[in-house]
């Protein structure tokens, strides 16, 4: 199978199917002298974790996090740092059905034709179990970014009909720092990140509006009465970005998030800054102003979602990803097994009845990836800064 590494030097290859012997993570390319705390990759997985809530999967699993190697003396080597967490509830007789047939809106079918045989149980391979190497791959990159003041908070903004009013980017980025009159909306203060943060965990579908978590919580409820499922959106904000990274071409920084995002099982849509809405927008209204402020350049509004030309602008990014409803869900659904006939089924198994809440910490674990591996590439864009290293 090709394509399970992702990023040019901070590099991370995930490994492990769902009921097999474990999953986790390689990761090559992080600086040495890292400091690493063990516990705050544990505290990210435990955010991804199953068996949270009754709005995700039953499957309890510890997802307990071993460092194997690249770390010594609480840091980093400079060495590949490989993470592991085992599978202890394996229950893959739940699945030995899933062999026979193809599931509506799995994978199972593109994964028979690709490779004329799979791992079925829990989907193997294609399981959002394969996310937690992820997670414990991103909580490092988190942690080399906070080190450079960089931020990264996700949250659930909607979920089936419901959208959280309280937080919306255009409307919740405020005045910073303003010594002239000019209102910028470009930067989310610290303070407003702390506290999206803690009122993104105080929902239990990390959607940080009281009102519209528990409005939520009955439309799931009543998903899940119907033996169904719901999607969602999930919108990211990076604070503390500095302006200048991203590569111009093929590696352009939005393209880059896009595919970290599209690469998670179920993200069905990316849109950055205005998204969407710049397609019914005109160019005086979409385009952001410059204005000097103290010295640095700033704009006025951001619709550009924190990145022009590839590159990052210096405001904080902010997008969204689309997650679509479970596909595995309980009523009965038509199908075709593997001979090719017509058949009903009722899928069995453990199953999130909203992917949204678990992918979260997913959407923050894949940005952190991207924007550290960013900021690496980025070291060669200036002969002065190489004259500098090597002169010193
Ligand atoms: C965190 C997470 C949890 C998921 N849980 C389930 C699940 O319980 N049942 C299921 O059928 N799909 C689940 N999925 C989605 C499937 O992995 C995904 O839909 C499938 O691989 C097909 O890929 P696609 O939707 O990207 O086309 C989950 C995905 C993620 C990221």
């Amino acid at each position: 199978m090709a394509g399970s590494s992702f990023g040019t030097i901070f590099k991370v290859t995930t490994f492990g199917e769902s009921h097999g012997i474990g999953l986790g993570a390689i990761v090559d390319g992080c600086p040495a002298g890292l400091p690493i705390d063990e516990e705050i990759i544990q505290q990210y997985l435990n955010l991804r974790k199953p068996g949270q809530t009754k709005y995700s999967t039953p499957r309890k699993e510890q997802d307990n996090i071993r460092i194997l190697s690249g770390v010594f003396e609480g840091k980093t080597t400079g060495t590949p740092i490989l993470l592991l967490a085992e599978n202890e509830t394996q229950r893959s007789q739940d699945y030995s059905e899933i062999a026979s047939y193809y599931r509506p809106g799995h994978a199972d079918y593109t994964f028979d034709e690709k490779y004329g045989f799979r791992d079925y149980r829990g989907g193997g391979r294609s399981s959002g179990r394969e996310t937690l190497g992820r997670v414990a791959a991103g909580a490092i990159a988190i942690q080399f970014l906070k080190s450079l003041g960089i931020e990264i908070c996700a949250y659930t903004k909607s979920i089936g009909t419901v959208s959280c009013q309280k937080y919306d980017y255009i409307t919740y980025l405020t005045q910073d720092n303003l010594e002239t009159e000019t209102v910028l909306f470009d930067r989310i203060s610290k303070q407003g990140l702390q506290e999206l943060r803690s009122d993104k965990l105080a929902s239990p579908l990390y959607m940080p509006d009281p009102k519209a978590s528990l409005l939520a919580e009955e439309e799931l409820a009543a998903s899940m009465e119907n033996k169904d499922s719901l999607g969602g959106i999930i919108e990211c904000v990076v604070s503390g970005m500095p302006a200048g990274i991203g590569e111009p071409v093929f590696d352009k920084l939005d393209a880059n998030l896009a595919k970290a995002m599209l690469s998670i099982g179920a993200v069905k849509g990316f849109e950055l800054g205005a998204g969407f809405a710049v397609a019914e927008s005109k160019g005086s209204e979409n385009n952001d102003a410059f204005v000097p402020i103290n010295g640095t350049i700033r704009k006025v509004t951001n619709h550009a979602g924190g990145i022009l030309g590839g590159i990052s602008d210096g405001s904080d990014i902010v997008f969204r990803t689309a997650i679509k409803p479970t596909p595995s869900i309980f009523s009965e659904q038509s199908t075709v097994n593997k001979n090719g006939d017509a058949v009903s089924v009722e899928i069995k198994g453990r199953h999130d009845p909203v992917i949204v809440p678990r992918a979260v910490v997913v959407v923050e674990a894949m940005t952190a990836l991207t924007i550290a591996d960013a900021l690496l590439v980025n070291m060669h864009s200036k002969l002065d800064g190489i004259t500098k290293f090597y002169n010193n």
